[in-house]
């Protein structure tokens, strides 16, 4: 019997053991080249009004007592870095937090990465160091409403996990790298919205076979749509609007089956309407207003079932309105010296 439950003693105390060396390698410390990094990245930071950088103090241990720092605890490298420009206080009221500085490319060391967020900061001016393309176990990164400046380096195209990719209203330039999107085969959500890009869409972009979200807005881009965007099946939003995009319409957007919004307004696109958009079934909002589109408007679009919004106006339309079910305003329509029929003027023949 005492033998017994010293055995038992005995096997008790090694799987305690076992517990307490495994407690052990759960608080591993901050690993130094992290330290370092987000050391350098502090370094840069010439402003921090509302102290989001405080209590990153080379002593104490960034993985449990830096604000915005997570860690893995098994080897202490750092996992996310989450410092953005907006809080919510006690009285849920936001609150903007600004930095001001450049972004080190010593971030390019966190190896770990997962999640790398300095969005809204509104002051992150400089460029976007080529060296963050190191971090290939990334899944989300946002960096927009800064004033990042120069254009997108082509190192990014190799964060083949990226789900998450937000480069918004900052002051960014020159062309899409041409095979930026080439292994993004898990992005969902891509906004680019709100800069200066310019040059073409990248044909890559059709790789990116999960994108739900594509925001390309308020940029110059210029050229065509490439085809290959007829592969992305999952699209929700294409908001190309506010561009200098040129060509047809591709016809390849049949396939694109997810599609609610197509917002191609402000660019400078010919050719006709393609009849093929009355395929989406779940097509809900249709602006493809201000652009040089020619021909007569299909019949199917306008009596699709789910098209609550729709806008075709100044563009060099015409012919009759084709019969729809919906009503939908004249300023819709508007622009179109050949267009006649409700609710426009009736047709003269
Ligand atoms: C980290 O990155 C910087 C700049 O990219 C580099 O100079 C430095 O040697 C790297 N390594 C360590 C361990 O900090
Ligand atoms: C941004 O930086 C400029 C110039 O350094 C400064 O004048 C401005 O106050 C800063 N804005 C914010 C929101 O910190
Ligand atoms: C884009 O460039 C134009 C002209 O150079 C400038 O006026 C505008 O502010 C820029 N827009 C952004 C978002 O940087
Ligand atoms: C638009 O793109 C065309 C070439 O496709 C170019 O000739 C024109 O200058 C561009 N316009 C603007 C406003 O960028
Ligand atoms: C539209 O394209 C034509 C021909 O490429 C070009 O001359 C014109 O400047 C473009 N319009 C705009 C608003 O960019
Ligand atoms: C349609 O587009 C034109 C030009 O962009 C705009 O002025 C008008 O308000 C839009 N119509 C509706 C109903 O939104």
């Amino acid at each position: 019997m005492t033998n017994c439950s010293t055995k038992y003693l005995i096997v008790l105390l090694i799987f305690t053991s076992i517990f307490f060396g495994f407690g052990i390698r759960q608080s591993q410390a901050c690993h130094p080249t992290d330290r370092e990094a987000l050391l350098d990245f502090k370094r840069r930071i010439t402003s921090d009004p509302s102290k989001l950088l405080g209590n990153w103090i080379p002593s104490k241990d960034c993985c449990r007592l830096w604000d915005g720092i997570e860690c893995d605890p098994s080897t202490g490298r750092v996992i996310k870095l989450e410092r953005s420009g907006v809080s919510i206080d006690d009285s849920d009221v936001r609150v903007d937090t600004p930095m001001s500085g450049t972004l080190s490319p010593f971030l390019g060391n966190l190896s770990s990465l997962q999640l790398l967020n300095l969005a809204k900061l509104q002051n992150l001016t400089g460029p976007i160091p080529f060296e963050l393309g190191k971090l290939t176990n990334l899944r989300e990164m946002y960096l927009g409403a800064n004033s990042l400046e120069g254009s997108i380096p082509s190192s990014i195209e190799n964060m083949g996990l990226l789900q998450i990719l937000s480069l918004s209203q900052n002051h960014l330039v020159g062309p899409i790298p041409h095979d930026l999107f080439k292994k993004m085969t898990s992005l969902i959500y891509l906004f680019f919205n709100d800069n200066n890009l310019s040059g073409s869409i990248p044909p890559s972009i059709g790789n990116m076979k999960s994108v739900q979200y594509i925001y390309l807005f308020n940029n110059d881009l210029s050229g065509p749509i490439p085809s290959s965007i007829g592969n992305l099946r999952r699209v929700n939003t294409l908001n190309l609007g506010n561009n200098n995009l040129s060509g047809n319409i591709p016809t390849s957007i049949r396939n694109m089956m997810g599609l609610v919004n197509i917002i191609f307004n402000n660019n400078n696109f010919t050719g006709v309407i393609p009849s093929q958009l009355a395929n989406l079934r779940g097509l809900q909002y249709l602006d493809l207003s201000v652009n040089s589109l020619t021909g007569n408007i299909p019949e199917g679009i306008l009596n699709m079932e789910s098209l609550g919004q729709f806008n075709v106006s100044w563009n060099r339309l015409s012919g009759k309105i084709p019969p729809h079910k919906f009503d939908f305003p004249a300023s819709d329509f508007a622009g179109n010296t050949g267009l006649c029929g409700a609710p426009l003027a009736p047709c003269n023949n």
